[in-house]
């Protein structure tokens, strides 16, 4: 299955997720609705949404709640997107101006939390403990991780480690959790339950080095963000920590120099440090390993049109460009 028939088949999904999310989206307060229209519909890939739905129905769920419920995932992530580009000052997510441009740095904290506290009253919804339960040590990761990332701030002697445990908590656990809880609202066993848990983390782990490797390799027009800001925003990912290992004496050297004053001019001399010096292969490298590991997880199930589906997301994500 080619990237265009797998869009194709999940379109429909797709289009039953973007209703919930704007029929859900009720508020007494107009602004909010105004705030959080503009994060959910300028284009999402709804990523963690359809890995709640699709997870639901590998499990056998044929449930017609399953958009609704999928909403949990798209609000909680567009919580912590309206959070992190206060945090990050960003100004363009998705070729859009983010809302903190727009609206202002308070007004955006604030409907984050509303987004984050709409998610939870959304999961009440779903009347099994076992959800909230999932749900409440993810978003606390979540904001660990977060804050571990800022503590690590322009730290040139991150370790490898550091770097997976803050990709793990900020970004692999939420895809974990929709993953896992698509399986317990399906009522699935046990062991099904911890596959497609251990499957979404890995496609998170692969998600988030994608990303980061993007930062540096991507083009600004398909990104719809500019490129070498994590650098420039003090953020230390993978390819970096691998080029400060690899390159050369004068090689490291520039890039120690480099990370302390990014701009826009040098984003070409950077990535060419990190291709050359084989970081950028070996974060490749990595984010495959982690394709291969989430796909592996998948061997559990029969042969079915949604175990397809996993399998063309896990390796449309290893791909993407944008
Ligand atoms: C962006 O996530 C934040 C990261 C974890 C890198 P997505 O790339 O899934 O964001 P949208 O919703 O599709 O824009
Ligand atoms: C991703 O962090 C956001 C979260 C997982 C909360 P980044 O700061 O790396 O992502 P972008 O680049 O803003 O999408
Ligand atoms: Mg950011
Ligand atoms: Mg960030």
């Amino acid at each position: 299955m080619n990237q265009a028939q797998l869009l194709a088949a999940l379109a429909p999904e797709i289009e039953a997720i973007n209703r919930a999310l704007e029929a859900n989206l009720t508020t007494h307060v107009p602004f909010i609705s105004q705030v959080g229209r503009h994060i959910l519909l300028s284009g999402g890939k709804r990523v963690r949404p359809l890995l709640f739905v699709l997870s639901a129905r590998l499990c056998g769920c044929r449930s017609n709640h399953l958009a609704d419920f999928s909403t949990i995932f798209e609000y909680l992530h567009a919580a912590t997107l309206l959070h992190d580009d206060v945090v990050d000052a960003a100004t363009v997510r998705r070729g859009t101006s983010t809302a903190n441009t727009i609206w202002g740095n308070q007004a955006v904290i604030l409907v984050g939390d509303f987004l984050l506290a709409k998610a939870l009253s959304l999961a009440v919804t779903t009347d099994r403990l076992k959800v909230l339960q999932v749900l409440a040590h993810a978003t606390t990761m979540m904001a660990e991780g977060e804050i571990l990332q800022l503590l690590h701030a322009r730290n040139l002697d991150l370790t490898e480690e550091e770097y997976f445990e803050v990709i793990h908590r900020k970004t692999a656990v939420l895809m974990s959790a929709a993953c896992q809880i698509g399986a317990i609202v399906s009522g699935a066993p046990p062991e099904q339950e911890e596959a497609l848990a251990r499957f979404g983390l890995n496609l998170g782990l692969t998600f988030q080095l994608v990303d980061d490797i993007l930062d540096f390799t991507g083009d600004e027009r398909q990104l719809g963000k500019p490129v070498a800001n994590d650098l420039k925003e003090g953020r230390i990912t993978l390819p970096f920590i691998a080029a400060l290992k690899r390159a050369d004496e004068a090689g490291r050297r520039r890039l120690r120099e480099l990370a302390r004053e990014v701009r826009p001019e040098h984003a070409g001399e950077i990535r060419d440090l990190l291709e050359s010096c084989g970081a950028l292969e070996y974060a490749r490298g990595l984010a495959r390993k982690y394709t291969r590991a989430a796909q592996d997880h998948l061997r559990l199930f029969p042969e079915c049109p949604e175990k397809g589906y996993f399998w063309g997301i896990t390796e449309m994500l290893l791909a993407r460009t944008s």
